[in-house]
């Protein structure tokens, strides 16, 4: 074959998501407890050249052509500008540019954001579910919307576009909110995504019944405005469903519903995922890992590594059976698997 990441249900992992840290500053309900969680300790986490070595195998050997580091909170890592830089000029052995990407909650992008895109960062999607400040303060357990909002003013000030901005609704907390944050976003210019709430809190508090789903959020944001469903062909392996939206008073663009639990996107899923800790995880439900860390403190080769990765993708599920008896809370929260 070419050497890319296959599984045995004919998919092919071209976008990497790579998590360096499990540590945030926000404190979300859905996310994390307000005492913080069992931090990883520094030796277990992979050092920036680590990271930089693995996202190396991964573009150069394995063909990946998008990297998107997370966290945690990924301004929280301080090699990041490093990192991003070591990386952001790699090319695929078709010789196609890699794009690199931030998921972040955008507190302290005011001050970064115009040297990452000097180091070649292409994009940043930045979390905010709510434009309220006592609300913001509510869901994440700190007073920061201010940042935030300043970190998205700066990303797009350096040309870190299209800029998204994920929110999750959460029900009788912010679920009104839709149609006042699609107005915001299209104004200032924003992406705006809203993402159903996946089993990923580290309580097991996630309630099915309770979630805000993907029809729901249509339906609210169908009281103020028109909406025409993008064809599924322009989609691709994005998770976001798209629609034009129109308020029929001069305001205009586009949405994206993420319905991860209701409409999953599993079979069209091109991605891998490397935890803070080294471990390869072919999906976010993974009951099973493999310690590239190990291997490479073992002093595994290049092609030693990648094999390590084919061979993890191999045994990717199909799906994430989430709606399923069986199902299985992952024993990681999403901080520590990657955001
Ligand atoms: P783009 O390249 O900008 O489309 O990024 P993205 O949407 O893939 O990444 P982002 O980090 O912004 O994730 C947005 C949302 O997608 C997350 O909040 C999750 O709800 C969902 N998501 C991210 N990764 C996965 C995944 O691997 N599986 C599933 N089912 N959902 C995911
Ligand atoms: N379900 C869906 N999205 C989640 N996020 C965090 N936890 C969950 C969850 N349980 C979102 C954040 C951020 C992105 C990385 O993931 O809001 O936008
Ligand atoms: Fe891919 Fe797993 Fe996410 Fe489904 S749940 S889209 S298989 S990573």
């Amino acid at each position: 074959g070419d050497g890319r990441l296959r599984d045995r249900f004919g998919r092919t992992a071209v976008d990497l998501r790579v998590s360096l840290t499990d540590r945030c500053n926000l404190r979300c309900g859905y996310c994390m407890p307000p005492e913080g969680l069992d931090w990883m300790a520094r030796e277990e986490l992979l050092a920036d050249e680590e990271v930089v070595r693995l996202v190396t195998v991964a573009v150069r050997d394995l063909g990946v052509e998008e990297v998107r580091f997370t966290g945690g909170e990924p301004l929280l890592r301080r090699g990041l500008a490093a990192i991003v830089a070591a990386t952001s000029g790699l090319r695929t052995p078709g010789g196609v540019p890699v794009r690199t990407s931030l998921t972040t909650n955008g507190i302290g992008l005011a001050r970064l954001a115009a040297g990452f895109a000097q180091v070649g960062l292409d994009r940043v999607n930045v979390s905010l579910d709510t434009l309220d400040r006592d609300r913001f303060t509510a869901i994440t357990h700190r007073d920061r919307l201010a940042d935030v909002l300043a970190g998205l003013r700066a990303a797009q000030e350096a040309g870190l576009a299209p800029v998204k901005v994920n929110s999750v609704l959460l029900r009788g907390v912010n679920d009104d909110e839709a149609p006042a944050l699609l107005r915001w976003a299209l104004r200032e210019g924003y992406s705006l995504r809203f993402i159903e709430q996946m089993p990923l809190d580290p309580q097991g508090a996630w309630d099915r019944d309770e979630m805000v789903t993907a029809a729901e959020i249509v339906e609210r944001l169908g009281a103020h405005f028109a909406l025409q469903p993008v064809p599924a062909s322009v989609r691709g392996s994005a998770p976001a469903e798209t629609w034009l939206v129109d308020d029929g008073a001069g305001l205009s663009g586009t949405v994206g519903v993420i319905a991860s639990v209701t409409r999953p996107f599993c079979g069209d899923c091109d991605r891998t995922r490397l935890t803070a800790d080294g471990q390869v995880r072919t999906c976010l439900f993974s009951t099973s890992e493999t310690d590239l860390r190990g291997l490479l403190r073992a002093g595994a080769s290049d092609a030693e590594l990648a094999g390590a990765w084919r061979a993890a993708m191999w045994q990717k599920k199909a799906g994430h059976d989430i709606d399923d008896p069986s199902f299985l809370h992952p024993d990681r929260p999403m901080s520590a698997i990657g955001g």
